[in-house]
């Protein structure tokens, strides 16, 4: 089943896997099944669980700064640990503040969509906030967007789509006076930006250290090369964290003290992301850091020679993404999938045109010459087409496809593009043109319905 994957092994995938290398996969895959049975659900039965979970969790809390009073909790994901943390402040919320009837939280443009789900998850109102031409977010709008209802405020170091680290100190500064939490979604660049700025990168301050920052979410499962089901929130003030933990002892069975969403839970991702972090060590991330670094530059210098194509804002790290006034950037991409590379298109949304992902990981750096070579030629490929970089959706279609469902647009979608809604499209490009140009909420509809035809029973 697994050839019609992504060719991940040949290291030719940019984004999605953290691949260190064989050594590091197979410590990874030995000490996770030694934990395929047991359950961190309950601490007392598994102390072993427990005493794996403090320790990654001081690692963590040592690499942030965080001070001997920070505290925090292993999760499956970024997702959930972006979870738990609104939830938490929502929950503060309610116990400190009654006048906070209507929570709401600021983030910018650029903050993860884990952020909105929480919101959707929790009834919390997202406050979204435009950011700088570099894709930073703007300190004095995020602090015109904070009224009497605002509880949190989101900051990221960096942002998945641009790679790029908010300025956490001016951010925080403004939280810590308007009494408010401050989250730093350090999920992707946890395990990557302290080593990166011990490597001479200019990044800004972004740990818990700063004044102001309250909690941060940063993933073992990315650059930390744990397997997936790897992350942490970390909260500067450890009191904090009781707004976390559920406990419910009021029925026939056994007491639930949640700390997480989950209940029971696999020792197995606890137990491989504390065999790579102590495998690697700071040295060993430090060596892989310097790799993608590297790697990143080059490609990222290429790039700005390749006359059709540009880098956006100003990538000092790993993550970055590239985009063209001129070529369909979204064929670009099909044309070096054929070529068997993965880049992943990225919508245009407010000031942010349509571009494709770099994620670029150790895996990748042997493998930069050739990729910079086939994207040249795919790049010269797509300026001779004269046809490229138009969109081919008749404007009337789209005018169409911003009315109606879900349902609705599917249908209208294969009737007037020709696209089957119910099996994975070879080439995504003219789909992806199309979802391209219209809103954003009616692309979500399209996409629900996608899905949920997507997967059927067999
Ligand atoms: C900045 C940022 N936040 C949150 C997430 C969500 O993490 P996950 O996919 O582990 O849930 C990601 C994922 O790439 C991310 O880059």
């Amino acid at each position: 089943m697994k050839g019609q994957d992504v060719p991940w092994a040949a290291g030719r995938v940019f984004a999605y896997v953290y691949d260190a290398g064989p050594e590091a996969m197979d410590l990874v895959t030995r000490a996770y099944s030694k934990y395929l049975v047991e359950n961190g659900l309950d601490p007392t039965s598994f102390p072993s669980c427990l005493a794996l979970e403090k320790q990654v969790i001081g690692m963590a809390i040592d690499l942030q700064e965080g001070g001997p009073d920070a505290r925090g909790s292993f999760t499956s994901g970024g997702t959930e640990s972006i979870l738990l943390s609104l939830k938490t402040a929502r929950d503060r919320a309610r116990d400190l503040y009654p006048h906070i009837t209507q929570p709401n939280i600021v983030i910018a443009d650029t903050g993860h969509p884990a952020f909105l789900k929480a919101c959707a998850y929790f009834d919390l109102k997202p406050v979204r906030v435009g950011v700088d031409e570099h894709f930073r977010a703007v300190p004095a709008a995020m602090e015109a967007a904070i009224d009497d209802q605002t509880i949190l405020m989101v900051g990221s170091a960096p942002s998945y789509a641009h790679g790029v680290v908010d300025p956490i100190e001016e951010l925080g500064e403004i939280a810590a006076r308007h009494e408010i939490l401050f989250h730093v979604d350090c999920c992707v660049g946890g395990m990557y930006l302290p080593f990166a700025k011990e490597l001479g990168a200019d990044i800004p301050a972004f740990n818990l250290s700063v004044p102001g920052v309250t909690q941060l979410s940063m993933d073992f499962h990315k650059w930390g090369y744990a397997a997936k089901g790897a992350s942490s929130i970390l909260y500067k003030h450890g009191d904090m964290r009781k707004y976390q933990i559920f406990a419910w002892s009021g029925w026939v069975g056994y007491s639930v003290i949640n700390p997480t969403i989950s209940s029971t839970k696999s020792g197995g991702p606890i137990a491989g992301c504390w065999a790579i972090l102590n495998h690697l060590g700071r040295d060993g991330y430090l060596e892989l850091v310097e790799k993608c670094q590297t790697a990143s530059g080059k490609i990222i210098a290429a790039v700005n020679e390749m006359p059709a194509l540009r880098v956006l804002g100003n990538p000092k790290i790993n993550l970055f993404s590239i985009t063209s006034d001129t070529i369909d950037v979204f064929a670009l991409a099909e044309d070096m999938k054929a070529k068997g590379w993965y880049i992943q298109p990225q919508f245009g949304f407010a000031n942010s045109p349509a571009n494709l992902h770099l994620s670029v990981g150790a895996s990748n750096a042997p493998h930069v010459d050739d990729f910079i070579r086939d994207l040249g030629a795919c790049e010269a490929a797509l300026r001779q087409r004269a046809a490229a970089g138009t969109s081919t959706l008749p404007p009337d279609i789209a005018t169409a496809l911003n009315g109606g469902s879900g349902g609705d647009l599917i249908a209208m979608l294969s009737q007037t593009a020709g696209i089957d809604p119910d099996k994975l499209p070879d080439r995504m490009d003219d789909i992806n043109k199309l979802l391209n140009v219209l809103p954003a909420d009616v692309r979500d509809q399209l996409m629900v319905e996608f899905v949920n035809r997507l997967y059927v029973n067999q």
